[in-house]
């Protein structure tokens, strides 16, 4: 195939753009705060070759992009890189694509064999002054955070035994180590998950091995002051089934879900498994915490089944959103009870990327952003991203009993997941920046970064930031101030 192809995975905001560029000083409507210094990071999958092969997973499979908005004294930068992974740089040397189905290496080519395939395409993970690029599926790569270049895969020193790396680690406030694992951790449809932790200078200070129920897609977990949480849920990898060209995930909805929960700083034998709901499905807990009582908090964007349309297709579900009865539901663990029941309160809306202060993390969240669908919007929402649609609704929920804060967009127009940005004063509640896309025509966007006031969200945004450049929808970004790059 010497193009890509005429479907929604290639089209419309998904259309490929494959273009690295740096740009001194962008128009700015607005002023930016003078509490946002420093960089926005951004993961951008974007393939740089079209498929030989279809693939219902394309969307989440394409070469890693990092792209940076930089903000200094009220002016903004921007720059775009591939990351440039072993599998990128065998494909250009190619001149095609090697690799073939989202993470289905029996459908790759000959010449691809021995190559690693992961991506770097999720997550632009920053601790310890290294930026880190993820998949899931592999080990990070590292790339200067001001030249965007990649520095090369990333295993602590050489001394990570796990394969794979999550693409969601939590960051301890206090502590400031970083809390991280690494499931199918030997190998394609393992039930061996690793759990790590590097201190606050990024050293690995230590990494244990446990077995989980079944292999699952374990997407991200959840830390508390005391406990790390291991949500497992029923969409399952059969290494036969990968082996014979089939899909890597199937969602299993007659299949118990299980959250695993360990002493944090303990050791992995003392694991305690608690039986969550039959079929259910989460990509991102938005806290968990400990509260008075010494009760599990875990919140989690939660759904009766998997949302991805490519992972339903592979399972023979067809689920629309309306019967998915997706919400922010809250798991409450009695550890000092013997029971292996978790007890559900829903404590939001459905929706997805959950955002919280850095501050807050494994602590009682006062508040917190997610992304949702305004149910009264008057027209569609802008169709790509992995589920399919855009997001065009910010929310701001308070936990506190106050009311929540909604932002609709247009129809036209949609959301990526925000970053915050804390405000020097510790009395005031920051900044969100987020990408919006406005569509113009079937293949024509604008595209701004928004700098909104966090907790007064319905003003509107305080600065809009123009980006004269396509740009594919992102899936996780980072926010790292000017303070953190000095280091
Ligand atoms: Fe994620």
């Amino acid at each position: 195939m010497d193009r890509f192809p005429d479907t929604p995975d290639y089209t419309g905001i998904n259309t490929p753009v494959g273009e690295e560029y740096d740009i001194e000083s962008l128009d700015v409507d607005g002023e930016i705060p003078g509490d946002v210094e420093g960089s926005f990071f951004r993961a951008v999958p974007d393939p740089a070759f079209p498929p030989y092969m279809e693939d219902g997973g394309a969307i989440i499979s394409g070469d890693g992009m990092i792209s940076a908005f930089r903000f200094e004294g009220g002016k903004a930068s921007c720059g775009m890189r591939f990351v440039q992974t072993a599998r990128h740089r065998a494909e250009v040397a190619a001149g095609r694509a090697l690799f073939g189905k989202y993470r289905n290496p029996y459908t790759d080519k000959p010449e691809a064999q021995g190559i690693d395939r992961t991506l770097a395409n999720t997550t632009p993970v920053w601790h310890a002054g290294r930026l880190l690029l993820s998949k899931e599926d592999g080990h990070p790569y590292r790339v200067d955070p001001r030249t965007l270049e990649t520095l090369g895969s990333y295993d602590f020193g050489g001394k990570l035994k796990s394969e794979t790396v999550s693409a969601h680690v939590r960051i301890d406030p206090d502590t400031g180590e970083m809390f991280s694992f690494g499931y199918e951790a030997d190998g394609l449809g393992s039930t061996k998950v690793s759990y790590f932790v590097a201190d606050r200078d990024g050293e690995l200070k230590r990494e244990q091995w446990f077995d989980v129920p079944y292999c699952a897609l374990m997407h991200d977990f959840a830390v508390t002051e005391h406990y790390a949480l291991f949500p497992v849920y029923p969409t399952t990898c059969d290494p036969e089934r990968v082996r014979a060209g089939g899909d890597h995930w199937v969602h299993e909805p007659d299949r118990e879900s299980w959250v695993g929960v360990v002493p944090r700083d303990g050791d992995v034998k003392d694991i305690r498994w608690f039986r969550g709901p039959k079929g259910v499905f989460c990509f991102h807990m938005m806290n968990a915490f400990e509260d008075a009582e010494g009760r599990i908090q875990f919140d989690q964007c939660l759904s009766d089944v998997n949302p991805f349309p490519f992972i339903q297709h592979a399972s023979g579900l067809n689920v629309p959103p309306e019967q998915m009865n997706s919400r922010l539901a809250r798991w409450t663990i009695d550890i000092a009870s013997s029971s292996d029941a978790v007890t559900e309160t829903v404590i939001g809306p459905p929706g997805d990327l959950p955002v919280i202060p850095a501050r807050l993390q494994g602590r009682a969240q006062t508040h917190g952003w997610l992304l949702t669908m305004n149910p009264e919007m008057q027209g569609p929402p802008v169709l790509g991203g992995p589920v399919g649609a855009m997001f065009n609704t910010l929310l701001r929920l308070d936990f506190t009993g106050g009311p929540p804060q909604a932002l609709a967009l247009a129809p036209n127009e949609c959301f990526n997941e925000p970053v915050h940005v804390p405000a020097a004063d510790p009395a005031r509640g920051g900044w969100l920046l987020t990408v919006v896309n406005r569509q113009l025509g079937p293949e024509e966007f604008d595209n701004f970064v928004w700098v909104l006031e966090a907790d007064n969200i319905p003003a509107g945004p305080v600065a809009k930031i123009a980006v004269p450049r396509r740009l594919r929808p992102q899936v996780h970004g980072w926010w790292v101030s000017a303070e953190q790059l000095g280091t």
